[in-house]
């Protein structure tokens, strides 16, 4: 997957995806923002905000900025924000996951529902959550895994090469991402579906 791709699968998907990816994915969103445990004043930086599914959940006491690489799906979450009057979104801005415009440690929360697999480069987007994030505070992660069941774990990877047009992929490891990320894993939770999906909080180191 590459930008490019990415971009065009989510302008295609831009239309139904509410109708499609809204409700089955919901629980891991309420249980992320639920998680968050946000402090009133907290910043929280939502990478691939999407649809701004995700943005009425929050509580009105916290300040939440969400980026996303697609105009598309992006304009339904501004009209999502002006519709609802959500007052708690200071900006909603196009920006790549991978390369974020903010300076170290600008949140006190930073968060990335259904978002890892669908980037070219999951590590880098980690190391950017970091990065943007103060010591001290957290990340955190839903997304689908590799299934460990030896039937789905073939139907995923037969699905495998139509990531590009699906806009996702079905085959992460766990365990590679958590390797590989060095993320700091406090509480895993299942979510959505047959707990299907797997919500991570992280730590962010506190000295660095
Ligand atoms: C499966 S959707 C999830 C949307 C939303 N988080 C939700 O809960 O419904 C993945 C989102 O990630 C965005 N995305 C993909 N690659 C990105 C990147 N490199 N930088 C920022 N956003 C990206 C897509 O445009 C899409 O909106």
């Amino acid at each position: 997957m590459n930008l490019e791709s990415i971009c065009s699968a989510y302008r295609r998907h831009a239309r139904y995806y509410d109708a499609v990816f809204g409700p089955v994915l919901h629980p891991g969103r309420k249980i992320i923002v639920e998680t968050l445990h946000v402090d009133p004043g907290e910043r929280v930086l939502e990478v691939g905000v999407g649809t701004g599914l995700s943005l009425p959940l929050y509580p009105s006491t916290v300040r939440v900025t969400g980026i996303d690489i697609s105009k598309e799906m992006l304009e339904i979450a501004r009209a999502r924000v002006d519709r609802d009057q959500i007052q708690h979104v200071d900006a909603l801005l196009e920006m790549d996951a991978e390369a974020l415009h903010f300076p170290d440690a600008s949140f006190d929360k930073v968060v990335a529902m259904y978002v890892v697999s669908v980037v070219p480069n999951p590590i880098q987007v980690i190391q950017e959550m970091r990065r943007v994030c103060r010591p001290g505070g957290e990340l955190f992660v839903v997304n689908h895994f590799h299934s460990q069941r030896p039937i789905i774990r073939e139907m995923e990877d037969l699905l495998a090469p139509l990531s590009k047009l699906a806009g996702f992929r079905p085959d992460m490891d766990l365990t590679e991402f958590l390797h590989s990320t060095q993320l700091d894993v406090i509480e895993k939770i299942r979510a959505n579906l047959f707990g299907y999906w797997k919500i991570l909080r992280c730590r962010r180191d506190p000295l660095t």
